[in-house]
């Protein structure tokens, strides 16, 4: 076990970089006679003599040189991971891991260049996934925050529900369901549905709704490459509103009306309540929901 101080390993480094024990007190803000001490319990603490004092000349021995270059490694670690922290406590800077359900891609981008020009000094780190491994992020506390559909109920979370999140048919605009004015879910029953991959909050959420498990033959886990494939004239998608809103104002793809659709549901930001947010995260929890 070491057994020495990190107070005698400051005045110790101090001392033999300044050649002087006057100049490494007032460096540390400590008196002469406490840096000569420390650096003699250092020398007692590790068995050997680390400095020579001949007159005012002060020298490393030959154990004292190599213990030098340990502390100034020690010491350079330890100011990093100081300035680290420092730097993520600063509420104007500091570093963001925000993990969010891939759906969330449409918005997330604006909100974050938002919050970015209010806050340049800020840094993060933006993960984009399916409800799945969310839920695994949350377990693991693996991300700051993270932006969701409907957080489970049986985890230890702190939810705040922020914005709207409709999830709706989608259909090529010559499609023959779309001169129904309302249609059933059975009326899917012998169409080709494209459905979102497994784990994907969207699919398990249209799954309750509709009552059935979408054994689709086409399964894609990317809402951009749904609405591409919709528009290719491949089948039905089901998508959030927001992510396609675009192509329904270009008319390159419409609102297919069904029975229980559109399904609205809230996104939210969440996090394990046994982790305390830095003050970077809370400030931009709290900008999610003001901005939405
Ligand atoms: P998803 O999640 O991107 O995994 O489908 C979105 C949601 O939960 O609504």
């Amino acid at each position: 076990m070491i057994n020495y101080t990190l107070k005698q390993l400051y005045s110790f480094e101090a001392v033999i970089r300044l050649k002087s024990f006057t100049k490494a007190s007032k460096e540390l803000h400590i008196t002469q006679p406490a840096v000569y001490m420390q650096v003699k319990q250092l020398q007692e603490n590790l068995g050997s003599e680390l400095v020579n004092i001949q007159g005012k000349t002060i020298t490393p021995t030959f154990i004292g040189q190599k213990f030098y270059q340990t502390s100034l490694e020690v010491i350079d670690k330890l100011e990093q991971s100081k300035a680290d922290i420092e730097q993520t406590l600063d509420p104007e800077a500091g570093h963001l891991q925000i993990a969010v359900a891939t759906t969330t891609n449409s918005f997330v981008s604006h909100i974050l260049a938002k919050f970015k020009k209010q806050y340049p000094r800020m840094s993060f780190y933006l993960e984009v996934t399916n409800r799945e491994s969310l839920l695994e992020k949350l377990d693991n506390s693996e991300a700051d925050l993270i932006i969701m559909g409907e957080p489970p109920t049986d985890m230890p979370l702190v939810t705040q529900p922020f914005m709207e999140n409709p999830l709706i048919a989608i259909a090529h605009p010559e499609h023959p369901l779309l001169n129904n004015q309302s249609n059933t879910i059975k009326d899917l029953t012998n169409e080709t549905l494209i459905t979102r991959e497994q784990g994907s909050g969207t699919r398990i959420t249209i799954e309750r709704i509709i009552g059935m498990q979408l054994n689709s033959d086409i399964e894609i886990n990317s809402n951009e490459a749904i609405i591409q494939a919709v528009q290719a004239g491949l089948g039905i998608g089901f998508v959030s509103k927001h992510t396609v809103k675009l192509e329904l104002d270009n008319n390159v793809i419409k609102q297919l009306s069904i029975d229980k659709f559109p399904i609205t549901r809230h996104w939210y930001v969440v996090h394990n309540s046994k982790s305390k947010l830095s003050p970077i995260a809370a400030r931009f929890k709290k900008f999610i929901v003001d901005n939405s």
